[in-house]
Parts: C-alpha cells; structure tokens; sequence
C-alpha cells in the first residue's frame, strides 16, 4: 500500500488503465470504513482511500479541531482491508486559496434535515467529494449508508453533473447492541455510550407505529422527539420519509419504500441514525 500526501504523487500513483475503486473519509477510522473498502476491492483493481478532515463541512462551533486524526493506525487498517492507496492530502494542498467555487445540494434535499440542522455541511461535503472525484477519478465510489442523506446529495450531484461514477451505498455497521459505528462514538463518556443505543431504538419504535398502521406521523414524531429528550437527549429530529427523495411520505401512499432518520445530541456529542423499512 502506498501513501500519498501531494496532487502531483496521487496522479503518478493512479496512471495506468486501472478501475479505480474510491473510498472518502475523516479518517479516524473503524469496521464500517473497512468495510467500503472491502467492498470497494470488490469493484476495482485499484482501491483508494482519502483521508481529509474537511474544514468547509464543519460550522465553527463544531468539533473540526479536535476531530481525531489517527494516520497511523488508520493506514494499518487500510493496509490490512486491502486498500492500495492512501492519499492523505494537507489543507494547503486541496485548498490552495480560498475555495471561491462551491458545490450547492438542491434545495428541498440539500437544505432538509441534516441541512437544516447543519446549514452549510452538504455545500462542504459536495465541495470536498468534487474536488477528491477530480483528483482520483474513480470509476466507483464506495459511502456509508450511515450518512443517508450525504449518500443521497453526493448520488443526485454525480447525476447532475454526468459524473461517470458508480456510487455504491453499503449497509450501516452497528455495535452489538445496536449502536451505528461512528468516529463520534468515541466521543461518548461510557455512561452516555450505554445510553446511545436510544437514538435507534427510537427510530424502531417510529417504524413499528408507522407499519402497524399509525397515519398521524407529525404526532408520532412528536412522540418520539419528547421521549428521546426525557431521557436527557436533545434532538434535532427523528422523522420517517420517503426514500426515493427524503420528502415526507404522503398520506395513502402505501408500501413506498420509506426511512426513518434521526439526529440528536446526547452531552456534547451528535450523533445521526437510520433505519430503512
Ligand atoms: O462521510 C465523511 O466522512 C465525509 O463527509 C466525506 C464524504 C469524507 C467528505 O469529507
């Protein structure tokens, strides 16, 4: 496996008639990254993993300093999952100047949920995913279904702009109580990790309400919302919606393929859920 810090290595490293499998991260990594490049292995010949903490998806007030960066023990793991390259880039090397050129995510999908609670992140995270699609020029791109909403927006800006990518979405690794693996879990004091399983048990519960027949969703979110925050949380929102396009369902519609999301801070810590059903 090599590593790569530089624009001019990374183009050396990926000449050739390679299909190139692509993997972005923070870094920090656990067994739900491993697992995109377990499966990215299975899409191309050459595998490459980012790792970038991206300043332009962070609000000042969120935790940008002091997100984890672990190259060293990420780069083991990667190794170990069978990544190829890793490129690692500094700031200055992927925002030379101020990055004047942004990528906007579509109102009614960019700016819900997720980008209602964090304005400003889905123009960061398009950003950031255009400018590393540039660099690696992947044939394949490998997210989390953990991070729904950014699988989707990163899905509907390849289309929009006539990306020759495959973007892949792999299923949500989880802890054995339940709990989706996130770098931000280790944030969580152990008290408040035993109690994070709450954030998906709620969404499961919303599911049950909604297939065993309830229709008034406003009043079961409501449900969901006050009994998440009795337990010491504060919510953002815990809310069931179409799958095709994040919208809520409407009423009658039957049997569409629908999700329920959630995001909620339990201390300091936010973390984001979901449950397709
Ligand atoms: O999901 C993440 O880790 C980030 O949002 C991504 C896609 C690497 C962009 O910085």
């Amino acid at each position: 496996m090599m590593l790569v810090r530089t624009l001019v290595d990374l183009r050396q490293a990926i000449s050739g008639n390679q299909r190139r499998a692509f993997v972005p991260t923070m870094g920090n990594l656990h067994e739900g990254h491993l697992n995109l490049v377990r499966e990215a292995r299975a899409h191309g010949d050459c595998v490459i993993a980012s790792i970038f903490v991206n300043r332009l998806q962070f609000a000042p007030h969120e935790d940008f300093d002091s997100y984890p960066r672990t190259l060293d023990r990420d780069c083991k793991q990667l190794l170990a999952a069978g990544c190829d390259i890793v490129f690692a880039p500094s700031e200055q090397e992927l925002y030379p100047e101020p990055q004047g050129y942004v990528v906007q995510a579509p109102a009614g999908l960019g700016d819900v949920l997720e980008g209602e609670f964090r304005p400003g992140f889905f123009t960061g995270v398009c950003t950031i995913v255009m400018k590393l699609f540039q660099c690696v020029q992947p044939q394949v791109a490998v997210f989390g279904k953990k991070d729904y909403q950014q699988l989707m927006v990163v899905r509907n800006m390849v289309r929009q702009f006539n990306m020759p990518i495959d973007v892949v979405g792999i299923e949500t690794e989880r802890a054995e109580d339940g709990l989706a693996l996130s770098s931000r879990n280790g944030y969580l004091s152990a008290e408040e990790r035993a109690e994070a399983v709450q954030l998906s048990l709620a969404l499961r519960r919303l599911i049950e309400a909604v297939k065993g027949g309830a229709t008034d969703l406003a009043a079961l979110e409501a449900d969901a919302l006050a009994s998440l925050a009795a337990r010491g949380w504060q919510p953002d929102y815990l809310t069931v919606r179409r799958r095709s396009d994040l919208a809520l369902p409407p009423a009658g519609e039957a049997g569409a393929p629908l999700v329920a999301l959630g995001a909620a801070r339990l201390g300091t810590t936010r973390l984001i859920d979901n449950i397709e059903f």
